[in-house]
């Protein structure tokens, strides 16, 4: 039987990873969510309709607040909620995706209570932990979707400025997803020879710089969103590791239970990736300063989910911004509307 992953939130990030998972040929495909009736549906027949010049097999439907296609999914990627703006950081969204991410997790863990989640939505340290509490899931099957992105990021700026092929670039980054994420030079490679011999240290500072600003200056660019050509990539790595049970070694959000010195934290960590979600968590030797560094990043996760622990959305009624629209409604179990039925 084929493998079934869920895409929760179809606004750019979303569709454009189950689009890019679609094309692995790995698993059949659900997309839920969009700002009106027909918007997930469109696009789901949008992508069936590539799938003979792609070549893949992936059955593909979508839903907007029709839940019950989650059922036995065996990966669950959440990226609903509101994405940034100009000037907002990750920390501004908060408590409204809290309640959004909360509501969601809650059905779909009830739906696919063996699934894996892969949290997109920001700040997604924190979202990790709404999502780990109300699932009640064991923490190997809670991951976030952070680090692959910063260190494709990384990567990306370090292919630039040497000038040579993105290929040759193996690049780390830890931390929380935010501006204290700690790229780490020591730990990262072109071609085998470390990029500390190949650069300047005031030529990596800056990339390290631009990588710890990478989402910002996506933002500071499109205006009206965030950024979802790499995010999407990145997921599709993650949930092709998870399927294939690669046991890929990846930078990823998780829970941490002393590993690195941290205690009861999400944070970017190196992780195998394999059939089970988080197969191990991989401790490397950190000097004095990347530990340092680490645990300020941790702190600046910490300080967030105090914050998200005093949010009690529920008995206030409130969510963050106060438009109630932006929380989803389940449908009572009806007939499949989607364009691309199921066999
Ligand atoms: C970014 C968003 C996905 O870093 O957090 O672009």
């Amino acid at each position: 039987m084929r493998k079934k992953v869920t895409f929760i939130g179809a606004g750019h990030v979303g569709a454009t990873a189950a689009m890019r998972v679609a094309e692995l040929d790995l698993a059949d495909i659900i997309l839920i969510g969009g700002i009106h009736e027909g918007m997930s549906a469109g696009k789901a027949l949008d992508m069936a309709e590539a799938s003979p010049m792609e070549k893949h097999h992936s059955r593909i439907a979508g839903y907007t607040n029709d839940y019950w296609d989650v059922e036995g999914s065996d990966i669950i990627v959440i990226s609903s909620g509101v994405a940034r703006r100009p000037g907002m950081s990750r920390n501004d969204l908060l408590s409204t995706n809290k309640e959004i991410v909360r509501v969601i997790v809650e059905k779909a863990a009830e739906l696919a209570p063996e699934a894996i989640v892969i949290m997109v939505t920001n700040p997604l340290d924190a979202m990790c932990h709404v999502a780990l509490e109300v699932s009640g899931f064991p923490k190997h099957r809670v991951i976030g979707m952070a680090g692959v992105l910063d260190s494709a990021r990384f990567a990306t700026f370090i292919a630039m400025e040497l000038k040579v092929s993105v290929e040759n670039i193996c690049a780390f980054v830890l931390g929380g997803h935010g501006d204290t994420m700690v790229p780490l030079p020591r730990y990262t490679c072109v071609a085998g020879v470390p990029v500390t011999e190949l650069m300047s240290t005031q030529q990596l500072e800056a990339i390290v710089d631009r990588t710890r600003n990478g989402g910002s200056e996506i933002v500071g660019l499109l205006k009206t969103g965030s950024a979802y050509y790499a995010p999407a990539c990145a997921v599709k790595e993650m949930v092709e590791a998870i399927l294939k049970d690669k046991r890929k070694i990846m930078p990823c959000s998780v829970y941490l239970e002393g590993e690195y010195g941290i205690n009861g934290l999400f944070v970017g960590v190196p992780v195998k990736l394999g059939c089970r979600g988080v197969e191990e968590i991989v401790q490397v030797g950190l000097t004095e300063q990347e530990q340092e560094d680490l645990e300020k990043s941790a702190d600046s996760v910490r300080k967030m989910v105090n914050v998200l622990n005093g949010i009690n959305l529920r008995s206030t009624g409130k969510h963050g911004t106060g438009k109630k629209k932006e929380v989803p409604v389940f449908k009572e179990k009806t007939k499949k509307t989607s364009a691309v039925l199921r066999g």
